[in-house]
């Protein structure tokens, strides 16, 4: 197994310390915005399959980075695709898409056929993607799929997505009584676990036959009763009120407009009908056992 890793001043590579030391696992330098690299690392290693999860990802500051989200998350896709057509490698490409290709324009659940209709910069770059990663594979014959994933979560999220902002908030709620600072928390996501997700993104590459999924758990849930369930979990109600949220008298949530985004994704909730039936996947997490195990890792 290889990996590449973006070169960083200070260390990055928390999340993999656990199997750094593993002996099947070698780990190189290297970004998707530079081709002549990938080039060179693909045609030295000769991978049987590519997992392209390299992105700017976080929607919030691709629109403060538009043009940097564009190079790593649309050409960066191109890039990959690219080395392996001119190096003629017979591997298999996953593409991590995304359900913000939707835009949350619709409140019904959502299917591979349903319309994209991407409302920020970072998916109008992963839009590209899905298009490249299907132009490819119709052009050039080759076995390149999107995984069209809704949110996935786990305790290894980044702190600054809404999940783990809130189970570390909370967290540190408890110790000192400082309050969390959100944004719009009437947004609304199909929340799984990453566990489940990574599941189907290795199964979508041992098929006969490429084909692009939509992987969700059919259940959606906002913001604000993402926090209900973890508190509901430590034995706590919370009290709402339109500036946030309170617990035991105590400030717990207050909405701050910092957090707005300047176009928001309202309502995503997927069908993921095709990859149950087709796959054979279906999700082991629920919510309050995504939210219990990330509290857990939080408050220790
Ligand atoms: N991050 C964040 N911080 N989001 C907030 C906050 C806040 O303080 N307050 C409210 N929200 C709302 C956002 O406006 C959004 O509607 C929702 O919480 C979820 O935000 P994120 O956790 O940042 O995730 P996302 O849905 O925008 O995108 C994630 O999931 C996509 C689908 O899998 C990312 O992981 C994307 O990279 C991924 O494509």
């Amino acid at each position: 197994m290889h990996g590449i890793k973006r070169r960083s001043s200070s260390l990055n590579t928390q999340r993999i310390d656990h199997i750094f030391d593993h002996p099947n696992l070698e780990l190189h330098y290297g970004d998707v915005t530079d081709s002549m690299c990938l080039t060179r690392l693909f045609n030295q290693i000769k991978p049987d399959e590519i997992y392209n999860l390299a992105a700017q990802s976080h929607v919030a500051v691709s629109f403060e980075q538009p043009e940097y989200t564009a190079q790593v998350d649309a050409l960066g896709t191109m890039r990959v695709l690219e080395a392996v057509r001119l190096l003629d490698l017979k591997c298999k490409v996953y593409q991590a898409s995304t359900s913000e290709l939707y835009g949350g324009v619709s409140m019904g659940k959502l299917n591979e056929d349903s319309p994209m209709v991407p409302k920020s910069p970072y998916a109008c770059a992963k839009l590209y993607a899905y298009w490249m990663v299907r132009n490819y594979r119709e052009a050039y014959n080759m076995y390149a799929v999107n995984g069209i994933l809704f949110n996935h979560e786990s305790p290894r999220r980044g702190e600054t997505f809404v999940t783990r902002k809130i189970t570390r908030g909370i967290a540190n709620w408890l110790k000192t009584g400082q309050s969390i600072r959100l944004g719009n928390v009437y947004a609304v996501r199909d929340w799984g676990h990453a566990k489940d997700y990574v599941e189907a993104m290795w199964l979508m590459l041992q098929q006969d036959t490429p084909k692009d999924y939509v992987i969700a758990t059919g259940i959606a849930f906002s913001v604000k009763t993402f926090i209900d369930i973890c508190m509901h979990t430590l034995g706590k109600q919370v009290e709402w009120f339109a500036t946030g949220a309170y617990v035991d008298g105590k400030p717990l949530v207050r909405i701050d407009r910092r957090y707005y985004r300047p176009n928001e994704v309202n309502h995503l909730l997927g069908d993921s009908t095709k990859a149950r039936t087709e796959l054979g996947w279906q999700p082991k997490y629920d919510i309050t056992q995504i939210a219990e195990e990330m509290l857990k890792e939080d408050i220790g």
